[in-house]
């Protein structure tokens, strides 16, 4: 049974969990997950994690309410709303969109322009566009799910399937964070598309690997690993935007 008020996990309780779960699949790991929290949403991003909702699904069938919530930076492309559309009409999901606030994005373009990220690094827009819209959402929550994956960045190469996430929780919140993910490799999430027939985001046809905002993803070529595709202009040891920067403080 869903338990609603648990006391918070000490770091070894955390740890503990974390070496437990290694040997259980992303569907195990998420079922302990909604077992645990109530209070709990997959952040999906429009691209494959689109996987994540896939399995949750499957225990949604079995009596499991799933949240999930996206951000939506104003930026993103044509055919990744097309897709969030998609998938929320496809699973039959509510599918909460979160916005940046809007008097923080109108100073942001009116001092420094539509691009200011491809002079003053990311982190600026991405934490107007991303990181407060994400932050609000994850102080009304005790645990949020992500897809990250240890592949898909040298920061991530340590990612834990279970964390506390330390660095976007509210003052005096205990906040947990899932990368159900985090072990498996990118041939793995495509297998699993492929092989459940899994919408995906159509730009993937098109030489995009890792898809995030239009302006700050191109495709890539054949061998080169897929965050090259992610604001190319910065050190791939900083290409964190803020969402995931417990990987790298
Ligand atoms: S990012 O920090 O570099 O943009 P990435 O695109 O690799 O992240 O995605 C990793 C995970 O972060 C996604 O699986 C998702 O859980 C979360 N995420 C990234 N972008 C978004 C978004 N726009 N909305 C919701 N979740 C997101
Ligand atoms: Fe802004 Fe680029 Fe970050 Fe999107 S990825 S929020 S456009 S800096």
């Amino acid at each position: 049974m869903t338990q609603t008020a648990q006391p918070p996990l000490t770091d070894q309780a955390i740890a503990e969990w974390n070496d437990a779960l290694q040997k259980a699949s992303p569907r195990q790991l998420l079922e302990e997950a909604f077992e645990r929290f109530e209070r709990i949403a997959i952040s999906f991003s429009g691209a494959e994690d689109v996987v994540l909702i896939d399995l949750a699904m499957r225990l949604k069938q079995a009596g499991k309410q799933v949240q999930v919530f996206t951000l939506d930076t104003g930026r993103l492309h044509a055919q990744t709303y097309a897709f969030i559309e998609k998938v929320r009409n496809h699973y039959g999901i509510d599918i909460e969109v979160m916005f940046p606030d809007a008097t923080r994005v109108e100073r942001l373009v009116r001092e420094k322009g539509l691009f200011s990220f491809y002079q003053d690094d990311h982190g600026e827009c991405c934490g107007i566009r991303k990181v407060e819209p994400l932050k609000r959402k994850l102080a009304t929550l005790d645990a949020w799910i992500t897809g990250q994956r240890k592949d898909q960045s040298p920061t991530r190469a340590e990612i834990p399937l279970v964390q506390a996430d330390t660095a976007l929780a509210a003052p005096g919140q205990q906040l947990i964070k899932f990368n159900p993910l985090a072990n498996w490799s990118s041939q793995r999430v495509w297998d699993y598309i492929r092989g459940n027939e899994v919408p995906y985001n159509p730009l993937h046809e098109q030489g995009f690997v890792s898809i995030g905002c239009e302006p700050c993803t191109r495709p890539v070529l054949p061998g080169q690993h897929e965050r090259e595709g992610r604001w190319w202009w910065e050190e791939a040891t900083k290409k964190e935007c803020g969402l995931h920067v417990t990987n790298i403080s």
